[in-house]
């Protein structure tokens, strides 16, 4: 059914008190989103007329979460309830038939099911229809009060339950589905008759009742797409919902997921068929994960594209870089943005890589802090390798070829080039190039003293005796223990 008779208006001008932040609420995150940007997401595909976001607190902040999307929006300033919202968005509403309003705090909700509450609404001609659920604990929400059958006689704000009513367990999701020409009559009678002086959209309902037109309501067919989030614990638990359906597209898609309840995975990330994902794991961001991959326990991957058959080992950190097919590593490797690992390449523990480029088969096993460097074919890199690549004032860059061998402990002070095949001694200090082919030696000329430890030891006992020295002859020769 074409909705391009209706508006759609997203509440997202309060504060949001109960979260105690000075953020506003519908900027809060859950599952990796703003909550406001979640229900613009689950509306766009309905195909509306407009659709128009009330702002007010923060709005500047919340427009600019919005404005990647179509979206039109409309200041409530100050904000006098979900009724004054709306009658602050009547002339954007214009000449639309139907109206969908939706809170910015309920991110939850399915385009699907906003296709079946507009379709209910429109096949009944009714006034108005509400996306309602059931809760074990209807608890701060406003409850819906029966007529008879699918219809509605009003909702009931939780402060204004009577002992009886308090029994009810059908909540108000804050969706609803109205037909202007019948709305903005009802409104027009609600009176703000609560204690903070609002005009509540909730009260529309009962006048359209107590006119003679039709409400119904529509149960959402999973309770959590009603859910709001007023309260810290109401966003962990919308965020548990989204996580929880993340991983379960990722696992309908062939991927294995261990102890899924302790793996956070972001909207955006995709994972290829036979990828594991070990407990623990955060896959963020843009994460695009091959097949066959292995991801394993306590590793954290911000917007990291990975081929296949790539193994990482336990607890590494890779932000914004590249990993080609069939690399292996960690454990507790970090690769900083912009790095790019090749086909094939090892990077093993206690690795540091920033903006660096390590070619096929090379391997960087142990260690090292790997720069601002480009790094050839089937080159290694000794364990503690550096490159200096700042100077405290600007970045340089460091070169190394194909079949290159790094020894071990070597600082490589950049910029620097060290040529295709050549060899550069352990614990070198490379200042300057050295030339493919080439033996690159840096350190202090060894010497060796032919019984200068029997000498020494000789010195260090008292007198020669053979008995222990003394606490006082010790601290003359000025050694410790
Ligand atoms: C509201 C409903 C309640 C329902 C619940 C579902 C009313 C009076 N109550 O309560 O029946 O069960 O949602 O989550 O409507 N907003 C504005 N301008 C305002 C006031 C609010 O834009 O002047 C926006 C808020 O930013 C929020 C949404 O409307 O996104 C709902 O407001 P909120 O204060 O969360 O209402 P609830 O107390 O949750
Ligand atoms: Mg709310």
């Amino acid at each position: 059914m074409a909705n391009n008779d209706a508006a759609i208006l997203i509440l997202a001008a309060g504060k949001g008190t109960r979260l105690k932040s000075s953020l506003a609420k519908v900027l809060h995150h859950a599952g990796g989103r703003a909550l406001v940007e979640h229900v613009v997401r689950s509306c766009e595909p309905l195909g509306a007329k407009k659709t128009i976001a009330v702002i007010g607190y923060e709005a500047e902040k919340v427009a600019e979460v919005v404005a990647p999307y179509e979206v039109e929006t409309v200041v409530q300033q100050p904000q006098k309830g979900t009724g004054h919202a709306l009658l602050v968005a009547k002339r954007a509403i214009g000449n639309a038939k139907y109206v969908v309003v939706l809170p910015g705090d309920a991110p939850l909700v399915r385009t699907e099911t906003l296709r079946a509450l507009i379709h209910k609404h429109k096949k009944a001609e009714a006034a108005a229809t509400i996306l309602t659920a059931v809760l074990a604990d209807p608890s701060g929400y406003g409850r819906i009060l029966r007529k008879s059958g699918d219809t509605v006689a009003a909702i009931i704000e939780e402060l204004q339950l009577t002992a009886e009513q308090r029994e009810l367990n059908e909540i108000n999701s804050s969706i609803y589905c109205f037909t202007v020409a019948k709305l903005w009559p009802a409104l027009a009678q609600v009176k703000p008759n609560n204690k903070h002086g609002e005009i509540y959209l909730t009260d529309a309902i009962g006048v359209l009742n107590a006119n003679g037109e039709t409400v119904l309501a529509e149960i959402a067919p999973d309770a959590r797409e009603a859910l709001g989030c007023n309260t810290r614990a109401d966003l962990a638990g919308v965020d548990r919902t989204f996580r929880e359906w993340k991983r379960d597209e990722l696992m309908n898609n062939g991927v294995t997921i261990q102890l899924p309840e302790t793996v956070l995975i972001d909207p955006e990330v995709t994972a290829g068929e036979d990828s594991v994902i070990e407990p623990c794991v955060q896959l963020l961001g843009k994460t695009k994960i091959g097949a066959r991959c292995t991801i394993k326990t306590g590793s954290v991957l911000l917007d990291a594209m990975l081929g296949d058959d790539v193994t990482i080992e336990p607890h590494c950190v890779i932000t914004k870089s590249r990993i080609e097919s069939e690399v292996i590593a960690g454990p507790f490797a970090r690769l900083r943005p912009e790095s790019h690992v090749k086909k094939g390449a090892r990077i093993g523990n206690f690795v540091e890589l920033k903006k660096s480029v390590i070619g096929e088969g090379s391997k960087v096993p142990h260690l090292s802090y790997i720069g601002d460097t480009k790094i050839g074919t089937k080159s290694n890199i000794g364990a503690g390798t550096i490159t200096c690549n700042y100077d405290g004032f600007a970045k340089y860059p460091t070169t190394i070829g194909n079949r290159v061998f790094i020894g071990s402990d070597s600082v490589l002070i950049a910029p620097v080039k060290i040529g295709d095949g050549a060899y550069v001694a352990a614990s070198s200090a490379i200042t300057d190039n050295v030339p493919a082919d080439a033996l690159g030696i840096a350190r202090g000329k060894q010497v060796n003293k032919p019984g200068w430890a029997s000498k020494k030891r000789r010195e260090l006992t008292a007198g020669g005796s053979g008995k222990k020295s003394s606490k006082k002859s010790r601290k003359k020769a000025g050694t410790r223990r």
